[in-house]
């Protein structure tokens, strides 16, 4: 018996992993977080699988459905939004199982951030303009922010960032960003990026929080940075006729793509 953690996706039902998706198809007890998992995901569950919405469980219930699960030995599948290596309550899960001695795998899964930049058709590395994203969020009701983890901190490197869980508070986000990026400084919000209903507004930090005065307040991502509008970068030299590669054997480097 076995407990396979799945990152779900975004929420396009189709952006799970061929091996996820085989993983429900053969699991007899499907566990899923409601809120953000498309329920079509649930199609593939076997006939007759136990399926339960976790949503409003605790996390003393959630394990107790796996304990008497394990118990039967059954196989478990165990559904997250995006992928389960951000903001996904794996970790906790993963040390009371661990304790439990129940075994565990893991299959990673579309993140949000991947799904919003695809809207945006950008990439939020470009040459000379951004080479780090940022994934981060501001202090909510459940979660408070290291210290260190100010966004403060994080744009005075310059970097892309990628803000989740903060839609409700966009309008200080954004006078606080233009100190360092600029009023000028491209934001894209995108609210439920790859779901049938998602939205996008584009804006720059000094007009971003007018233009998406009407958008909703849940599932957005803020993507802060001159990447989202930048047409005069270079051309990365991975491609260039002349940059020897490890395909084209003269030199060693560290690029791959
Ligand atoms: C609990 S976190 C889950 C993150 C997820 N594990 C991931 O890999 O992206 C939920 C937050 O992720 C962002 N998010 C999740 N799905 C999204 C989507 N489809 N479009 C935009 N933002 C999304 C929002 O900021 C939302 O508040």
């Amino acid at each position: 018996m076995t407990v396979h953690f799945i990152g779900a996706g975004p929420g396009a039902a189709d952006l799970i992993t061929l091996r996820g998706r085989d993983l429900i198809a053969a699991s007899p007890v499907c566990l899923y977080a409601g809120s953000l998992v498309p329920v079509a995901l649930l199609d593939h569950c076997p006939v007759g699988a136990r399926v339960v919405n976790t949503a409003p469980l605790s996390l003393d219930a959630i394990i107790g459905e796996i304990a008497t699960a394990h118990e039967a030995g059954h196989d478990v599948v165990r559904l997250h939004s995006g992928d389960l290596s951000v903001w996904s309550a794996m970790g906790e899960q993963l040390r009371r199982l661990r304790a439990l001695n129940i075994p565990v795998s893991i299959t990673p899964g579309v993140p949000a951030f991947a799904a919003a930049a695809a809207a945006l058709e950008a990439e939020l590395t470009l040459p000379g303009v951004a080479q780090s994203l940022v994934l981060t969020r501001t202090s909510g009701r459940a979660s408070a922010m290291p210290p260190g983890e100010t966004l403060a901190a994080f744009a005075a490197s310059g970097a892309t960032l990628a803000i989740h869980l903060s839609i409700h508070r966009l309008p200080e986000i954004a006078e606080e960003l233009a100190g360092y990026y600029g009023d000028d400084c491209p934001v894209a919000v995108v609210w439920r990026a790859s779901w049938p209903d998602e939205q996008i507004v584009q804006a720059t930090l000094s007009t971003i929080a007018k233009a998406s005065a009407n958008g909703p307040e849940r599932t957005a991502l803020i993507l802060v940075g001159q990447v989202l509008s930048a047409e005069t970068f270079a051309e990365s030299s991975l491609y260039a006729a002349d940059y020897e590669r490890r395909f084209r054997p003269r030199a060693v480097n560290g690029d791959e793509s």
